[in-house]
Protein backbone atom coordinates (compact mmCIF):
# COMPACT_ATOMS: atom_id res chain seq x y z
CA UNK A 1 0.00 0.00 0.00
CA UNK A 2 1.98 3.23 -1.00
CA UNK A 3 1.86 5.76 1.78
CA UNK A 4 -0.55 8.96 1.10
CA UNK A 5 0.77 11.78 -0.47
CA UNK A 6 2.54 14.32 1.52
CA UNK A 7 2.94 16.90 -0.72
CA UNK A 8 2.40 17.92 -4.01
CA UNK A 9 5.33 16.73 -5.56
CA UNK A 10 4.80 13.47 -4.76
CA UNK A 11 1.01 13.65 -6.47
CA UNK A 12 3.29 14.96 -9.72
CA UNK A 13 5.29 11.76 -9.44
CA UNK A 14 2.67 10.01 -9.31
CA UNK A 15 0.88 11.77 -11.71
CA UNK A 16 3.76 11.22 -13.79
CA UNK A 17 3.86 7.57 -13.77
CA UNK A 18 0.26 7.11 -14.38
CA UNK A 19 -0.19 9.37 -17.34
CA UNK A 20 0.77 8.77 -21.31
CA UNK A 21 4.10 10.39 -21.90
CA UNK A 22 2.46 12.89 -24.88
CA UNK A 23 -0.46 14.05 -22.28
CA UNK A 24 2.53 14.35 -19.33
CA UNK A 25 4.28 16.49 -22.13
CA UNK A 26 1.07 18.46 -22.50
CA UNK A 27 0.39 19.27 -19.40
CA UNK A 28 4.04 19.60 -17.77
CA UNK A 29 5.78 21.77 -20.71
CA UNK A 30 6.73 25.43 -20.75
CA UNK A 31 7.51 26.90 -24.43
CA UNK A 32 10.63 27.26 -25.60
CA UNK A 33 13.55 26.89 -23.58
CA UNK A 34 11.16 26.65 -20.32
CA UNK A 35 13.25 29.50 -18.31
CA UNK A 36 10.40 30.78 -17.38
CA UNK A 37 8.45 27.59 -16.06
CA UNK A 38 12.07 27.21 -14.16
CA UNK A 39 11.93 31.34 -13.09
CA UNK A 40 8.22 30.90 -11.69
CA UNK A 41 9.54 28.31 -8.63
CA UNK A 42 13.41 29.90 -8.59
CA UNK A 43 11.78 33.27 -7.80
CA UNK A 44 9.65 31.63 -4.94
CA UNK A 45 12.99 30.38 -3.84
CA UNK A 46 14.45 33.67 -3.72
CA UNK A 47 11.93 35.23 -0.89
CA UNK A 48 12.37 33.90 2.48
CA UNK A 49 10.25 33.91 5.48
CA UNK A 50 10.62 35.80 8.90
CA UNK A 51 9.65 33.74 11.50
CA UNK A 52 7.88 35.23 14.83
CA UNK A 53 7.87 33.24 18.30
CA UNK A 54 5.88 33.73 21.64
CA UNK A 55 2.79 34.71 20.46
CA UNK A 56 -0.63 32.90 20.58
CA UNK A 57 -1.52 31.49 17.58
CA UNK A 58 -4.35 29.47 19.08
CA UNK A 59 -6.46 30.05 16.35
CA UNK A 60 -5.21 30.59 12.54
CA UNK A 61 -7.94 31.64 10.33
CA UNK A 62 -6.39 31.33 6.47
CA UNK A 63 -9.98 31.97 4.81
CA UNK A 64 -10.76 35.04 2.70
CA UNK A 65 -12.73 36.75 -0.15
CA UNK A 66 -12.00 37.01 -3.18
CA UNK A 67 -14.39 40.00 -5.26
CA UNK A 68 -16.83 39.32 -2.19
CA UNK A 69 -17.13 35.20 -2.07
CA UNK A 70 -15.83 33.48 0.54
CA UNK A 71 -13.10 30.90 -0.20
CA UNK A 72 -11.66 28.85 3.03
CA UNK A 73 -8.19 29.28 1.56
CA UNK A 74 -6.44 31.65 0.00
CA UNK A 75 -5.51 29.38 -3.12
CA UNK A 76 -8.03 28.88 -6.03
CA UNK A 77 -7.85 26.54 -9.40
CA UNK A 78 -6.55 28.38 -12.28
CA UNK A 79 -8.29 28.27 -15.46
CA UNK A 80 -6.73 25.50 -17.61
CA UNK A 81 -7.97 23.51 -20.89
CA UNK A 82 -8.94 19.64 -21.21
CA UNK A 83 -9.50 18.83 -17.89
CA UNK A 84 -10.17 15.17 -19.74
CA UNK A 85 -6.94 14.28 -20.33
CA UNK A 86 -5.91 13.58 -16.76
CA UNK A 87 -9.60 12.37 -15.84
CA UNK A 88 -12.73 10.95 -17.86
CA UNK A 89 -15.14 13.06 -15.51
CA UNK A 90 -12.49 16.03 -16.31
CA UNK A 91 -13.77 19.80 -14.98
CA UNK A 92 -16.81 17.95 -13.48
CA UNK A 93 -14.30 16.57 -10.98
CA UNK A 94 -12.25 19.27 -10.42
CA UNK A 95 -15.10 21.37 -9.78
CA UNK A 96 -16.15 18.81 -6.97
CA UNK A 97 -12.77 18.64 -5.59
CA UNK A 98 -12.38 22.52 -5.32
CA UNK A 99 -15.87 22.50 -4.00
CA UNK A 100 -14.91 19.94 -0.96
CA UNK A 101 -12.29 22.23 -0.11
CA UNK A 102 -14.68 25.63 -0.11
CA UNK A 103 -13.01 27.39 -3.00
CA UNK A 104 -12.95 28.62 -6.05
CA UNK A 105 -12.74 27.61 -9.80
CA UNK A 106 -11.67 29.64 -12.67
CA UNK A 107 -12.89 27.39 -15.68
CA UNK A 108 -11.23 27.89 -18.94
CA UNK A 109 -13.12 28.82 -22.43
CA UNK A 110 -11.68 25.46 -23.56
CA UNK A 111 -12.84 23.17 -21.13
CA UNK A 112 -14.04 20.05 -22.41
CA UNK A 113 -17.11 20.09 -20.15
CA UNK A 114 -19.58 22.98 -20.78
CA UNK A 115 -19.42 26.00 -18.09
CA UNK A 116 -23.46 24.69 -17.73
CA UNK A 117 -22.33 21.36 -16.64
CA UNK A 118 -19.19 22.67 -14.59
CA UNK A 119 -22.09 25.02 -12.81
CA UNK A 120 -23.76 21.95 -12.40
CA UNK A 121 -21.84 19.97 -11.01
CA UNK A 122 -20.31 23.27 -8.48
CA UNK A 123 -20.95 23.63 -4.96
CA UNK A 124 -18.52 27.03 -4.87
CA UNK A 125 -17.89 30.06 -6.39
CA UNK A 126 -16.93 30.30 -10.32
CA UNK A 127 -15.30 32.71 -12.47
CA UNK A 128 -15.44 31.98 -15.95
CA UNK A 129 -11.82 32.45 -17.95
CA UNK A 130 -12.42 34.13 -21.44
CA UNK A 131 -10.23 33.46 -24.32
CA UNK A 132 -11.70 36.40 -26.96
CA UNK A 133 -11.78 34.10 -29.99
CA UNK A 134 -13.82 37.34 -32.18
CA UNK A 135 -16.98 39.65 -30.86
CA UNK A 136 -19.97 37.14 -31.64
CA UNK A 137 -18.22 33.86 -29.78
CA UNK A 138 -17.26 36.11 -27.05
CA UNK A 139 -20.54 37.68 -26.34
CA UNK A 140 -22.11 34.49 -26.29
CA UNK A 141 -19.87 32.98 -24.03
CA UNK A 142 -20.22 35.88 -21.40
CA UNK A 143 -24.00 35.80 -21.51
CA UNK A 144 -23.81 32.70 -21.04
CA UNK A 145 -21.14 32.61 -18.00
CA UNK A 146 -23.36 34.92 -16.35
CA UNK A 147 -26.56 33.26 -16.82
CA UNK A 148 -25.06 29.77 -15.51
CA UNK A 149 -24.38 31.85 -12.47
CA UNK A 150 -21.04 32.56 -12.57
CA UNK A 151 -19.35 35.61 -10.70
CA UNK A 152 -16.56 36.80 -12.87
CA UNK A 153 -15.38 36.92 -16.05
CA UNK A 154 -11.54 36.28 -16.15
CA UNK A 155 -10.00 37.69 -19.74
CA UNK A 156 -6.58 36.11 -20.04
CA UNK A 157 -4.65 38.66 -22.06
CA UNK A 158 -1.15 37.00 -22.34
CA UNK A 159 -1.83 34.77 -25.51
CA UNK A 160 -1.78 37.42 -28.43
CA UNK A 161 -0.63 34.86 -30.35
CA UNK A 162 0.18 30.94 -30.47
CA UNK A 163 2.70 30.29 -28.27
CA UNK A 164 5.15 26.88 -29.45
CA UNK A 165 5.56 24.46 -26.87
CA UNK A 166 8.25 22.00 -28.27
CA UNK A 167 7.82 19.03 -26.85
CA UNK A 168 3.98 19.26 -28.04
CA UNK A 169 4.95 19.78 -31.45
CA UNK A 170 8.02 16.79 -31.33
CA UNK A 171 5.17 14.25 -30.07
CA UNK A 172 2.79 15.67 -32.50
CA UNK A 173 0.90 16.36 -30.33
CA UNK A 174 -2.95 16.65 -30.68
CA UNK A 175 -6.28 17.93 -28.72
CA UNK A 176 -8.06 14.40 -27.85
CA UNK A 177 -11.22 15.53 -26.34
CA UNK A 178 -13.81 18.59 -27.65
CA UNK A 179 -14.60 21.57 -26.43
CA UNK A 180 -17.65 21.90 -23.98
CA UNK A 181 -18.81 25.27 -24.77
CA UNK A 182 -18.44 25.20 -28.54
CA UNK A 183 -20.62 21.68 -28.51
CA UNK A 184 -22.60 21.25 -31.60
CA UNK A 185 -21.59 24.39 -33.21
CA UNK A 186 -20.78 24.88 -36.50
CA UNK A 187 -17.18 26.34 -36.23
CA UNK A 188 -14.02 25.71 -37.59
CA UNK A 189 -11.59 24.37 -35.31
CA UNK A 190 -8.97 27.45 -35.98
CA UNK A 191 -11.78 29.89 -34.55
CA UNK A 192 -12.56 27.84 -31.06
CA UNK A 193 -9.24 26.31 -30.26
CA UNK A 194 -6.83 27.70 -27.60
CA UNK A 195 -3.38 28.46 -27.47
CA UNK A 196 -2.95 26.10 -24.56
CA UNK A 197 -5.03 22.88 -26.21
CA UNK A 198 -3.41 23.49 -29.89
CA UNK A 199 0.28 23.43 -30.13
CA UNK A 200 2.35 24.84 -33.07
CA UNK A 201 2.96 28.81 -34.26
CA UNK A 202 0.11 28.31 -36.86
CA UNK A 203 -3.13 26.60 -36.02
CA UNK A 204 -4.55 28.91 -33.71
CA UNK A 205 -5.60 32.51 -34.82
CA UNK A 206 -5.03 35.29 -32.67
CA UNK A 207 -8.13 37.55 -32.65
CA UNK A 208 -7.30 41.00 -31.63
CA UNK A 209 -8.40 42.72 -28.34
CA UNK A 210 -7.16 45.62 -27.15
CA UNK A 211 -8.02 48.15 -24.41
CA UNK A 212 -10.22 49.97 -26.67
CA UNK A 213 -12.70 47.07 -26.49
CA UNK A 214 -12.70 46.54 -22.90
CA UNK A 215 -15.70 49.05 -22.80
CA UNK A 216 -17.16 46.93 -25.00
CA UNK A 217 -16.36 43.94 -22.63
CA UNK A 218 -17.33 45.32 -19.61
CA UNK A 219 -20.93 46.76 -20.88
CA UNK A 220 -21.96 42.94 -22.01
CA UNK A 221 -22.45 42.35 -18.28
CA UNK A 222 -22.93 43.05 -14.55
CA UNK A 223 -19.81 40.91 -13.70
CA UNK A 224 -16.82 42.22 -12.55
CA UNK A 225 -13.81 42.00 -14.44
CA UNK A 226 -10.11 39.73 -14.16
CA UNK A 227 -7.42 40.37 -16.27
CA UNK A 228 -4.99 37.65 -16.25
CA UNK A 229 -1.60 37.36 -17.47
CA UNK A 230 -0.81 41.17 -16.68
CA UNK A 231 3.06 41.10 -15.32
CA UNK A 232 4.12 44.85 -15.59
CA UNK A 233 3.47 48.34 -13.37
CA UNK A 234 2.62 49.75 -17.06
CA UNK A 235 -0.10 47.94 -17.75
CA UNK A 236 -1.38 47.58 -14.10
CA UNK A 237 -1.81 51.43 -14.20
CA UNK A 238 -3.93 51.13 -17.44
CA UNK A 239 -6.04 48.22 -16.23
CA UNK A 240 -7.25 49.88 -12.96
CA UNK A 241 -7.48 53.26 -15.11
CA UNK A 242 -9.69 51.04 -17.24
CA UNK A 243 -11.78 50.22 -14.11
CA UNK A 244 -10.85 45.97 -14.09
CA UNK A 245 -11.92 44.52 -10.36
CA UNK A 246 -9.11 42.00 -10.07
CA UNK A 247 -5.56 41.52 -11.90
CA UNK A 248 -4.26 37.99 -12.03
CA UNK A 249 -0.57 38.19 -12.14
CA UNK A 250 0.78 35.05 -14.25
CA UNK A 251 3.15 33.91 -16.17
CA UNK A 252 1.15 31.72 -17.91
CA UNK A 253 2.91 28.72 -15.94
CA UNK A 254 5.29 29.37 -18.43
CA UNK A 255 3.23 28.28 -21.64
CA UNK A 256 3.36 31.62 -23.39
CA UNK A 257 6.23 33.89 -23.77
CA UNK A 258 9.50 32.38 -22.60
CA UNK A 259 12.48 34.42 -20.99
CA UNK A 260 10.00 36.64 -18.60
CA UNK A 261 10.41 37.01 -14.97
CA UNK A 262 8.60 34.75 -13.10
CA UNK A 263 5.34 36.20 -11.78
CA UNK A 264 5.84 36.40 -8.16
CA UNK A 265 8.76 38.70 -8.86
CA UNK A 266 5.95 40.86 -10.35
CA UNK A 267 3.45 40.98 -7.84
CA UNK A 268 5.07 43.62 -6.29
CA UNK A 269 4.78 46.30 -8.97
CA UNK A 270 1.60 45.39 -10.07
CA UNK A 271 0.13 45.35 -6.47
CA UNK A 272 2.00 49.32 -5.63
CA UNK A 273 0.38 50.28 -9.52
CA UNK A 274 -2.98 48.72 -8.26
CA UNK A 275 -3.10 50.89 -5.43
CA UNK A 276 -5.72 48.84 -3.62
CA UNK A 277 -8.65 49.47 -6.85
CA UNK A 278 -8.31 46.36 -7.89
CA UNK A 279 -7.71 42.90 -6.16
CA UNK A 280 -4.58 41.09 -7.19
CA UNK A 281 -4.04 37.79 -7.53
CA UNK A 282 -0.97 35.60 -8.28
CA UNK A 283 -0.79 31.97 -9.70
CA UNK A 284 2.64 29.89 -11.54
CA UNK A 285 4.94 27.96 -9.77
CA UNK A 286 3.15 27.63 -6.37
CA UNK A 287 3.41 24.46 -5.19
CA UNK A 288 4.26 24.93 -0.73
CA UNK A 289 1.87 26.86 1.80
CA UNK A 290 5.04 28.84 1.71
CA UNK A 291 4.71 30.15 -1.49
CA UNK A 292 1.16 31.15 -0.46
CA UNK A 293 2.26 32.93 2.59
CA UNK A 294 4.59 34.83 0.74
CA UNK A 295 2.69 36.32 -2.67
CA UNK A 296 -0.41 37.38 0.39
CA UNK A 297 3.30 38.99 2.42
CA UNK A 298 4.23 40.88 -1.21
CA UNK A 299 0.14 41.99 -1.24
CA UNK A 300 -1.46 38.97 -3.43
CA UNK A 301 -4.95 38.53 -1.77
CA UNK A 302 -5.35 34.87 -3.23
CA UNK A 303 -2.79 32.21 -4.90
CA UNK A 304 -4.07 29.80 -8.16
CA UNK A 305 -2.56 26.51 -9.23
CA UNK A 306 -2.55 24.98 -12.66
CA UNK A 307 -0.48 22.21 -13.47
CA UNK A 308 -1.21 20.80 -9.51
CA UNK A 309 -4.91 20.50 -10.68
CA UNK A 310 -3.55 18.19 -13.18
CA UNK A 311 -1.84 15.86 -10.74
CA UNK A 312 -4.67 15.73 -8.74
CA UNK A 313 -6.79 14.55 -11.42
CA UNK A 314 -4.74 11.76 -12.87
CA UNK A 315 -4.15 10.60 -9.35
CA UNK A 316 -7.46 10.54 -7.91
CA UNK A 317 -10.29 12.69 -10.02
CA UNK A 318 -11.74 14.83 -7.75
CA UNK A 319 -10.34 13.35 -4.15
CA UNK A 320 -6.80 14.15 -5.67
CA UNK A 321 -7.84 17.59 -6.74
CA UNK A 322 -9.22 17.99 -2.58
CA UNK A 323 -5.87 16.52 -2.03
CA UNK A 324 -3.72 18.46 -3.28
CA UNK A 325 -5.83 21.68 -1.97
CA UNK A 326 -5.86 20.19 1.59
CA UNK A 327 -1.95 20.03 1.32
CA UNK A 328 -1.94 23.43 0.70
CA UNK A 329 -4.13 24.29 3.35
CA UNK A 330 -2.45 22.90 6.21
CA UNK A 331 1.28 23.96 4.76
CA UNK A 332 0.12 27.26 4.89
CA UNK A 333 -1.54 27.39 7.97
CA UNK A 334 1.72 25.69 9.18
CA UNK A 335 3.77 28.72 7.60
CA UNK A 336 1.56 31.39 8.97
CA UNK A 337 2.17 29.27 12.65
CA UNK A 338 5.96 29.85 12.30
CA UNK A 339 5.58 33.80 11.47
CA UNK A 340 3.23 33.96 14.02
CA UNK A 341 0.64 35.23 11.97
CA UNK A 342 -3.04 34.54 12.71
CA UNK A 343 -5.17 35.74 9.62
CA UNK A 344 -4.71 35.52 6.36
CA UNK A 345 -6.56 38.97 6.06
CA UNK A 346 -4.58 40.84 8.01
CA UNK A 347 -0.66 40.02 7.69
CA UNK A 348 1.73 42.33 9.45
CA UNK A 349 4.73 43.91 7.32
CA UNK A 350 8.26 42.57 6.70
CA UNK A 351 7.03 38.97 6.50
CA UNK A 352 9.09 38.14 4.35
CA UNK A 353 12.39 39.25 3.21
CA UNK A 354 12.53 40.33 -0.48
CA UNK A 355 15.79 40.46 -2.60
CA UNK A 356 17.10 43.71 -3.48
CA UNK A 357 16.43 44.62 -7.12
CA UNK A 358 12.28 43.85 -6.30
CA UNK A 359 9.68 45.69 -6.50
CA UNK A 360 7.95 49.41 -8.15
CA UNK A 361 10.49 51.60 -9.65
CA UNK A 362 13.18 49.03 -9.57
CA UNK A 363 12.61 47.61 -13.20
CA UNK A 364 12.92 48.97 -16.89
CA UNK A 365 11.45 52.60 -16.43
C1 LIG B 1 -2.46 22.15 -19.40
C2 LIG B 1 -2.70 23.61 -19.11
C3 LIG B 1 -3.71 24.28 -19.77
C4 LIG B 1 -3.93 25.64 -19.52
N1 LIG B 1 -4.99 26.26 -20.13
C5 LIG B 1 -5.26 27.56 -19.82
C6 LIG B 1 -6.41 28.18 -20.35
O1 LIG B 1 -7.21 27.57 -21.06
N2 LIG B 1 -6.61 29.49 -20.04
C7 LIG B 1 -5.75 30.20 -19.23
O2 LIG B 1 -5.98 31.38 -18.99
N3 LIG B 1 -4.66 29.61 -18.70
C8 LIG B 1 -4.41 28.31 -18.96
N4 LIG B 1 -3.34 27.70 -18.37
C9 LIG B 1 -2.47 28.47 -17.46
C10 LIG B 1 -2.98 28.42 -16.00
O3 LIG B 1 -4.15 29.14 -15.82
C11 LIG B 1 -1.96 29.01 -15.02
O4 LIG B 1 -1.64 30.31 -15.42
C12 LIG B 1 -0.68 28.20 -14.90
O5 LIG B 1 -0.89 26.83 -15.06
C13 LIG B 1 -0.10 28.46 -13.51
O6 LIG B 1 1.14 27.91 -13.37
P1 LIG B 1 1.41 26.50 -12.63
O7 LIG B 1 0.99 25.45 -13.63
O8 LIG B 1 2.87 26.56 -12.41
O9 LIG B 1 0.60 26.47 -11.36
C14 LIG B 1 -3.11 26.34 -18.60
C15 LIG B 1 -2.10 25.64 -17.92
C16 LIG B 1 -1.89 24.30 -18.15
C17 LIG B 1 -0.81 23.59 -17.37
Amino acid sequence: MPLDPINLYDYEARAKQVLPHNTWDFIDAGSMDEFTTRRNRTAFEELTLRPRFLRDIGEIDISTTVLGEEISLPVMIAPAGSHMVAHPDGELATVRGAGMSNTLMELSTSSNYSMEEVSEAATGPLWFQLYHRGYDLTEMLVHRAEEAGFKAICLTVDTPVPSPKERDLRNQHTRAFELGNFRAMDRPESEISGTDETPGWAVSRAVPITWKELEWLRGLTSLPLVLKGIRTAEDAHIAVESGVDGIQVSTHGGRQLDSTMGAIEMVPEVVDAAKGRAEVYVDSGVRRGSDVLKALALGARAVAIGRPLFWGLAVDGANGVHGVLELLREEVTRAMAYCGQTSVRDLESNLINIPYGWGPGTMAP
